[in-house]
C-alpha cells in the first residue's frame, strides 16, 4: 500500500503511519521530525509546543527531533545540528533494511548538500525509519559515511514526551533507571555528578546529560496512569531535559505554562562522539512504548517495568 502523504494547513508536507490496532503516527519530511503518536484510544503521547513556529528555519518544538550532526552545542554548528532544519526525502532504498512496504512504516533520507558542506565538511547519508506498532513506536537512525575521509558526530533523538502536570507539588512524574548513573550537569557548566536520587522528580529546571545509561529507562505518569518505556541501542548517553518557568517564559516558541505538560528524556550519543571510516554505517534504535497502568496492576512498579517479571 502506498504511503499516505499528506499537505495539511500549515503547509509541511508529512507522512500519516497507522496500525491495525488503532494507533497512529505523523512525520514530517521537514526535519523527518515525528510530530505526533497517539495511542489505539487516539490520545496524544508527545507534546507539542502551543506556540510552535511552523516556520523554517525554525526547528518544530515538540514530537522527536533528530539532533545531528551536533547534540546541543557540544561543537561549532548551530544548535542541535542541522538535520533538524533540512528537507528530507523518502528513502527508497533503505538497504539493509528491507524496504518498507506498508503504511505503519516509512523511511526517510537526508544527503549533505554543497551548502551543507561548507558548514560540516563531510559527506553523509542520514537515514531515519519510523515505524508504529501496537502501543509503539520505534525510530532506526543510521548515518553512513559517504566521504574519503573519517568523521565523528554527536547524535540524540530529543524526545518531548507528554506528562501530567509536573510542576504540581505532588506531582508524581519520575524518571526510573538513571539512578547511581555519572551526568553532566548543562545549568552547572557541564560539570560531572553523581546521580544521589533513587528516582529522577522534578521542582525545577532540568538540563542534564546521563552517561551510559541502561538500555531501559522508564518515564512515571501516576496521574495519567501510564508508564513510557524507552528502549534503546547504540545511544548509550540519556539527556534530561524541562526548561521549567523561567526559561519557559524566554522561549518565544513555547507556552509560559507549556512546561508543565512536557519533559524531554532523549536517547543519545554525546560523551564518546561516533567514530565514521569512509563507507562505514552506525545503526542507532529508539523504541518507545507505552503501558497504561490499568493494563496490568504491577506495571508501574519500577523493577518490574525495568527489569520485566522474572
Ligand atoms: C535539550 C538541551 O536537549 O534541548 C537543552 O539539553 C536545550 O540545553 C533544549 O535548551 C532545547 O533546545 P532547542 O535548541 O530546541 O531550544
Amino acid at each position: 500500500m502506498p504511503l499516505n502523504i499528506v499537505h495539511d494547513a500549515d503547509g509541511f508536507p508529512r507522512v500519516k503511519l497507522t496500525e491495525s490496532g488503532g494507533s497512529s503516527a505523523e512525520v514530517l519530511l521537514y526535519g523527518a521530525q515525528v510530530v505526533s503518536w497517539k495511542n489505539e484510544r487516539k490520545e496524544e503521547l508527545l507534546f507539542m509546543s502551543r506556540k510552535v513556529i511552523w516556520k523554517p528555519p525554525k526547528a518544530i518544538r515538540g514530537g522527536i527531533t533528530v539532533c545531528f550532526p551536533q547534540f546541543g552545542n557540544f561543537g561549532a554548528l548551530e544548535q542541535h545540528g542541522f538535520a533538524r532544519n533540512r528537507l528530507w526525502s523518502l528513502d527508497s532504498c533503505p538497504s539493509p533494511l528491507p524496504p518498507a512496504n506498508n503504511q505503519s512504516t516509512v523511511d526517510l533520507i537526508l544527503k549533505s548538500t554543497e551548502e551543507d558542506l561548507k558548514m560540516w565538511p563531510h559527506r553523509f547519508e542520514l537515514r531515519l525509519r519510523v515505524s508504529i506498532g501496537a502501543g509503539k513506536l520505534t525510530l532506526i537512525p543510521r548515518v553512513r559515511n559517504t566521504d574519503n575521509k573519517a568523521f565523528t558526530f554527536t547524535f540524540a533523538l530529543h524526545n518531548y514526551l507528554s506528562v501530567s502536570d509536573i510542576s504540581f507539588i505532588c506531582s508524581e512524574v519520575r524518571v526510573e533507571g538513571l539512578e547511581t548513573l555519572d551526568y553532566f550537569d548543562s545549568l552547572m557548566q557541564r560539570k560531572r555528578f553523581t546521580e544521589q536520587a533513587d528516582a529522577i522528580t522534578f521542582e525545577g529546571e532540568v538540563d542534564r546529560v546521563y552517561l551510559s545509561t541502561p538500555t531501559k529507562i522508564a518515564i512515571i505518569d501516576h496521574e495519567k496512569k501510564r508508564t513510557f518505556v524507552l528502549r534503546k541501542e547504540g545511544l548509550p548517553d540519556a539527556v534530561v531535559w524541562n526548561p521549567w518557568d523561567k526559561k519557559a517564559k524566554a522561549l518565544p516558541d513555547f507556552g509560559d505554562e507549556d512546561y508543565k505538560t512536557m519533559l524531554c528524556v532523549d536517547s543519545a550519543a554525546i560523551e564518546n562522539p561516533v567514530v565514521l571510516k569512509p563507507l562505514e554505517e552506525w545503526k542507532g534504535q529508539q523504541e518507545l512504548s507505552n503501558v497504561s497502568s490499568s493494563y496490568c496492576s504491577g506495571q508501574l512498579d519500577p523493577l518490574k517495568v525495568l527489569y520485566g517479571f522474572s
